[in-house]
């Protein structure tokens, strides 16, 4: 047991965690933070770094989904997450831009869903104005929604600025050490354990994507699924930030004064649907549709989770006694839901008295409708468990080319084989949580899994997810002894 206890160890250095500790400690508790990657590893670091209440079709998903108190509740909480990141940009003098947020549809089809946007966003509250044509859109498009004054911001630049207010208010953030289980003491002293140190607090919060303790099956409550993000420079900055609704999905485009323009979207489901690299080139024939001088500079792809309720799952963690809090499920836009989600855990923790949309949101019903994400992740654990693979033959090795990965069958179960760096790596390709069974991603060179969306790297070590254990090292059938690096 460490000597030194605190009152709550948060783990995960996202917007969640950094909101969370930040707001704990302002409220005097003494707070440790440790994440598996140094500040902005994950998700939010990742993200466009657009800070607005805007939020594709959010609203019109949850007309059919929840009842409409709860979305006056979403609304209000977004306003209140927006105001927590638009004051700590402020008074940190962090550089970002106020910009309008656009919803447009580039197809005729579209129309009708920025329709229903609007008017469903108006019954909660949320007065987004329509019009026909936006003149400040540089592409042809069918019908539009506008927010003013929502932020852009690098994103590196805000969970900077969340780690330095979080310090100055006393949290204390460990980096690099990547937790790999918590000792659960109700109404005692929990322990937080990576490979190398052990941290003890009253109180843990798993700010980590998703929660990395199976309790309460959040995994399967959730769907994990990427997007992919292309970065580059444009001649003409001025644009707004807009979400462009086209025949593959949304995608969201943002610029900077300097030039530097991203876009995000093909948002699909971790470990399926193909190559990321051909999902990037889709993304930058969109953002290009928009700014035709586009020179592109990078593409990378982050990871979110889908709840099966269209609001994130916020709060204590089933069966750990009350002890440990966690939030999850922000379906792509979770900059204000995250900071939101800090604003409740640390109430809860302070015993503070809620705002009303907590309390709501709290009090929510799940509609048979909005349960089908956990269902459908039953199925395709079992689909995945009995899909079938070709056996590797000595023959193919030569095949295969720098940065890919195949995986592929043996008398010892299915193996994940990879390219990377001239180096080859076999890894077991099912993990023992779930019955999971990895895919290449070629735009992130790892291996993911589309059952419980847990990532490993090409040495099978635990990239994100739930996954509590690597995938083992193996050797590569077929590979002389040498090429069997690990
Ligand atoms: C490409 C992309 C672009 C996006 N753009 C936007 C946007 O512009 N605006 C918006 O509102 N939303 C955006 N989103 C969604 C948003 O980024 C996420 O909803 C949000 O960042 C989730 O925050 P989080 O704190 O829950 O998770 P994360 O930011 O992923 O933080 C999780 C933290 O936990 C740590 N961690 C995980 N496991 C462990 C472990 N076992 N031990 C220790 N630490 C661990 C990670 O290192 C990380 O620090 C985007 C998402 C993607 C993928
Ligand atoms: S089921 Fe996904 S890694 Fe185990």
């Amino acid at each position: 047991m460490p000597s030194d206890v605190v009152d709550d160890v948060v783990v995960g250095a996202g917007v969640v965690g950094l909101t969370t500790a930040l707001l704990l400690a302002r409220g005097g508790h003494e707070v440790v933070v440790v994440t598996a990657e140094p500040v902005g590893g994950g998700s939010s670091g990742r993200s466009l770094g657009i800070v607005s209440e805007l939020h594709g079709t959010a609203y019109r998903r949850m007309r059919g989904e929840t009842a409409r108190k709860n979305a006056a509740a979403y609304r209000a909480m977004n306003a209140d997450g927006f105001a927590l990141l638009a004051g700590v940009l402020e008074t940190s003098g962090t550089p970002h831009e106020r910009r309008d947020a656009y919803l447009a549809a580039s197809r005729p089809e579209g129309a009708a869903r920025i329709d229903d946007e609007h008017l469903a966003a108006h019954r909660a509250g949320l007065k987004l104005e329509k019009l026909q044509r936006a003149d400040a859109l540089p592409f042809a498009h069918h019908g539009a929604v506008r927010l003013q004054d929502q932020i852009r911001v690098d994103p590196a630049r805000l969970l900077s600025a969340l780690a330095i207010a979080a310090a100055e208010a006393g949290v204390r953030i460990v980096e690099r050490e990547r937790v790999v289980d918590v000792r659960v003491r109700p109404r005692g002293t929990s322990v937080v354990e990576t490979g190398s140190a052990e941290y003890a607090g009253r109180h843990v919060v798993l700010a980590t994507g998703t929660p990395i303790l199976d309790r309460g099956l959040y995994a399967l409550k959730t769907a994990a699924f990427r997007m992919v993000a292309v970065g580059g420079t444009t001649a003409a900055p001025d644009l707004p930030i807009v979400t462009a609704l086209g025949p593959d999905g949304s995608t969201t485009v943002a610029a900077d004064p300097d030039g530097h323009v991203v876009a995000v979207g093909q948002a699909h489901r971790t470990g399926t649907g193909g190559s990321e690299l051909r999902r990037a080139d889709l993304v930058e024939a969109v953002l290009r549709g928009v700014v035709p001088d586009l020179v592109r500079t990078d593409a990378w792809s982050g990871q979110d989770y889908r709840p099966f309720n269209p609001i994130a799952f916020v709060g204590r963690l089933p069966r750990t006694g009350g002890a440990v809090s966690f939030a999850s499920g922000f379906d792509g836009w979770g900059l204000t839901q995250g900071a939101a989600a800090g604003i409740r855990i640390s109430n809860d923790l302070l015993s503070r008295s809620q705002p009303r949309w907590a309390t709501t949101i709290s009090h929510r019903v799940t509609r048979p409708a909005s349960q089908g994400i956990g269902l459908v992740g039953d199925v395709r654990a079992a689909t995945e468990r009995v899909a079938g693979f070709r056996r590797l033959a000595p023959a193919d090795l030569p095949l295969l080319r720098e940065g890919q990965g195949v995986v592929h069958r043996t008398d010892d179960g299915p193996v994940a084989t990879s390219l990377t760096g001239g180096v080859l790596r076999s890894v077991s390709a099912s993990c023992t949580r779930a019955g999971g069974v990895v895919r290449w991603n070629d735009l992130e060179t790892s291996w993911d899994c589309p059952v419980c969306g847990s990532r490993f790297d090409v040495g099978g070590t635990v990239l994100e997810g739930g996954a509590r254990g690597a995938l083992p090292v193996v050797p590569t059938p077929g590979a002389p002894e040498a090429a069997n690096l690990s």
